[in-house]
């Protein structure tokens, strides 16, 4: 494993935004790779100079700005909503930008591309394969009588029937969860906790009739009958959702448990 040390030259220490003279510096190790072109993993080291609200994103970006613009980072809201900037921090899935550095309690930080996800470059990883498999679920409510017409009514939906599915509901498709399967990393045809988490998310919502479809779509070896319940996926949201327990309430549905 290479290690490629890089330095601001003036060792001027600037935060993200602001200027200082008294902030703390962290280690950032990258890992870098371009599999495109056969380059194996190598980390890169960089000094970073942090302030307590700084973030890994953050981090990342001043690296990209002041010390090597050719690392690779997917990212866009910077504020847990888009789901771009998942990786592995110190080993362990997390938004970037919903990480603070202080949070993490090392001077020395490490960034990864996310597990079970193909890498395109550094920490950027494909995500076709969590997109299709989102897709297939049919991430849409299925009704007929849905189009508004002048006679249309508002559909009906209590409290108690929004409970069911709101959670599941707040998924901003970041990929975590799937890269904490234990079961994604040896089946690449499994659907995963985030694609199974929203077939739940629908098939839970009153206004939808496509519960018949949809559990056809997830009942076979690679989809609900595939996870063996490790539970990792729900520990690893950023935003409160529980995909391990929306495959048990789906399996419901699927035995009949629940209508
Ligand atoms: S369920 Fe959570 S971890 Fe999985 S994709 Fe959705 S937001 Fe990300
Ligand atoms: S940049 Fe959008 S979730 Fe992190």
């Amino acid at each position: 494993m290479a290690v490629v040390t890089a330095q601001k030259p003036s060792e001027e220490l600037i935060t993200i935004g602001k200027t200082s003279t008294q902030s703390d510096a962290i280690t950032l190790r990258i890992a870098r790779s371009n599999p495109a072109e056969g380059q194996e993993t190598t980390y890169a080291e960089f000094k970073v100079p942090v302030k307590k609200w700084t973030t890994v994103l953050e981090a990342i970006l001043y690296v990209k700005q002041n010390l090597d613009h050719a690392v690779a980072v997917r990212y866009s809201c910077r504020q847990a909503s888009c789901g771009s900037c998942g990786m592995k921090i110190n080993g362990k899935p997390a938004l970037a930008c919903y990480t603070k550095v202080s949070e993490i309690k090392s001077n020395v930080i490490t960034v990864e591309p996310m597990n079970n996800f193909p890498i395109i470059r550094d920490l950027a990883v494909d995500f076709k394969q969590l997109t299709s498999n989102h897709k297939k679920i049919k991430p849409f409510i299925i009704n007929e009588e849905s189009e508004v017409t002048p006679e249309s009514k508002e559909f009906i939906q209590t409290p108690k029937d929004l409970e069911k599915f709101l959670q599941f509901s707040y998924c901003i498709k970041c990929g975590l969860c799937n890269s904490a399967c234990p079961t994604m990393a040896t089946d690449t045809s499994f659907i995963g906790p985030q694609g199974l988490a929203q077939a739940y998310r629908y098939v839970a919502d009153n206004r939808d009739k496509g519960k018949e479809e949809r559990l056809k779509i997830v009942d076979n070896s690679h989809g609900i009958w595939r996870c063996h319940f490790a539970g990792s996926c729900s520990h690893v949201c950023p935003k409160g959702v529980d995909p391990a327990m929306a495959i048990q309430l789906l399996r419901g549905y699927m035995l009949g448990f629940q209508k």
